[in-house]
């Protein structure tokens, strides 16, 4: 860290956040249980997976006489898989929680992700030591990584360090695969009578890991805020030199939400739903003539420039494109990259064929260790551009320039200062894991809501993670996972957007966000319009 602080940096560690009602006096706090629930799908062999976890009960905070009464906690935490803003005040809000809960606590950071438990590498996380961290960006505190937890060594050696570092807990911040982690390790503790309960609080900039109890994943505020920024200031350039498309990929490995939170901000000409191209069925062919279309008719209004926004998840909704990368992650499990595209049904192979070299180097690359392709490293960007051109080639009614320019925006989004809403949110949840600990409970993951209200008004509790689970195939064999949340095509962002993307295809309608503020509160505080909507949305409509 450098020895240099930026004004701004220092303001910052100086912010405190504000706790909502419910947390205000966490020793005085009962946990009330809802029913019995059940999971996302493949319920019997989940029940098989988790036979000690399945099926609990969701339990809500109410402020009250607690139970069990408190001990000095000691808690392990870790941060898994790609960085997410307000990851150190996860940290942060679970050490004063467990200060509160008792002062002796003591917190342990697992070093480099889920492979730090694994390898038991650890470093005590002291008051002093949080003090520079404090509604920082980043996870560099403690580091993170994406090892998957799942062979009898690794659990073994996961089960040897909770137990000789006598842990009440271990808390596990990250998304979906990472929350994996969470449910396996509660699982297999608890059928091995170890006490350590084991917490997940949901992480990830894509905002794909939600369900009626998590509203949003820490994180997504500012990666949108902060690409929307910029998004906002390529717009302006392209209306003031009116000579360049630019085709910008936003980050979100799999949903869209960030792309539709975006479009959202800054009205682009066109911005690209993975969602809506599964559901149409679109092949990459038809994305380009549409995306021609549009070129063509600003062309014919004397428009040579404008905006395209694509969802870094987007080949894996187009159909021919899924069906490629499902081959290709079955071969690549067990055969040389060499040696793959040989072993591609005839579909797939002419669909691989058809595409430019560089894509089907960046296809073929190493998969994370949960088996999903890197969609980070693939540039659709380019492949669009390279597709609309000979699209606009064979239009004898088009006379215009199309010079485009690509844009990837991704690891620029996540690890900024955390946004006020994020810095919050973030605290309130590790707040909340100290309390489920307290409570004894495992195999849950954090949960905050009511998030489109006050923060004072905010919820507090816990859903168990098996509810979020379904059966998936990875690396050719079928694992529970956690299902993500894809874009509702019939929910109030989309509708929002759909109602307008034809004015802003034709017209320049680009809306200009600026960056993410810390005051005034009237701007510092402005909701995503995902959360808003959302959360309007619920109230008109109870879920
Ligand atoms: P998580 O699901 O772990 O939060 O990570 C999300 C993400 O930021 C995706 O948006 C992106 O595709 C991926 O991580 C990039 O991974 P890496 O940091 O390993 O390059």
């Amino acid at each position: 860290m450098s020895e240099e602080r930026s004004p701004l940096e220092q303001e910052r560690l100086n912010y405190q956040p504000t706790l909502p009602n419910i947390l205000s006096d966490i020793s005085n706090i009962y946990l009330t249980e809802g029913g019995p629930t059940s999971a996302a799908g493949d319920v019997e062999m989940l029940q098989g997976h988790f036979p000690n976890t399945f099926g609990r009960p969701s339990v809500s905070f109410e402020q009250g006489a607690s139970e069990p009464s408190h001990r000095p906690l000691r808690i392990g935490v870790v941060l898994s898989g790609g960085q997410a803003a307000g990851g150190h005040n996860v940290i942060t809000g679970l050490y004063d929680g467990m200060q509160k809960l008792h002062p002796e606590s003591k917190l342990f950071g697992f070093v480099g992700g889920p492979s730090g438990i694994v390898e038991k590498k650890y470093v005590q996380l002291t008051q002093e030591l949080l003090a520079d961290y404090r509604n920082m960006g980043g996870f560099d505190l403690i580091g993170s990584g994406r090892a998957k937890i799942e062979t009898d060594e690794q659990l073994a050696s996961c089960l040897e360090i909770v137990q000789s570092l006598n842990l009440d807990g271990l808390v596990n911040i990250g998304g979906d695969d990472s929350n994996t982690n969470t449910a396996v390790l509660a699982e297999y503790f608890l059928s091995n009578d170890c006490p350590t309960k084991v917490i997940g609080v949901p992480k990830t900039i894509d905002g794909d890991l939600k369900n009626h109890k998590i509203e949003i994943s820490f994180g997504f505020d500012t990666a949108a805020k902060t690409y929307s920024e910029m998004i906002g200031n390529i717009a302006r350039d392209a209306f003031s030199a009116k000579k360049y498309y630019h085709f910008i990929r936003l980050m979100g490995r799999s949903a869209s939400h960030i792309a539709l939170e975006c479009a959202l901000q800054t009205h682009p000409n066109v911005a690209l739903i993975g969602e809506e191209v599964a559901v149409k069925k679109m092949t990459l062919e038809q994305i380009s003539s549409e995306i021609a279309d549009m070129i063509a008719a600003r062309s014919a209004a004397g428009k040579d420039y404008g905006i395209v926004l694509i969802p870094e998840g987007l080949i894996g909704f187009v159909p021919e494109m899924k069906q490629l990368m499902k081959e290709l992650n079955f071969l690549l499990a067990k055969e040389s990259t060499e040696s793959v595209a040989n072993k591609l049904s005839r579909a797939a192979k002419t669909t691989f064929y058809f595409l430019p070299e560089t894509i089907q180097k960046q296809l073929l690359l190493d998969r994370d260790p949960h088996g999903n392709v890197q969609v980070s490293h693939i540039e659709t960007e380019r492949l669009l551009i390279h597709s609309v051109k000979e699209k606009l080639q064979q239009r004898s009614d088009y006379k215009g320039k199309f010079k485009a320019l690509k844009h990837f925006f991704g690891y620029e989004g996540r690890s900024g200062f955390p946004s006020n809403f994020d810095a919050t949110y973030a605290y309130a949840l590790g707040n909340v894991a100290a309390v489920l600990v307290n409570a004894g409970i495992t195999g849950y993951m954090t949960s905050v809501t009511n998030l489109a209200q006050p923060v004072q008004e905010w919820e507090a509790g816990g859903i168990p993670i098996t509810m979020l689970m379904k059966m998936e195939e990875r690396k050719g064999r079928l694992k529970p996972v956690i299902q993500i949340s894809l874009v509702d095509l019939n929910g109030e962002p989309f509708a929002r957007f759909a109602s307008q993307r034809e004015k802003w295809a034709i017209g320049d309608h680009y809306r200009y966000p600026g960056p993410i503020q810390f005051s005034p509160e009237s701007i510092a505080n402005q909701l995503t319009y995902t959360l808003q909507l959302e959360g309007q949305a619920k109230v008109t409509k109870p879920v």
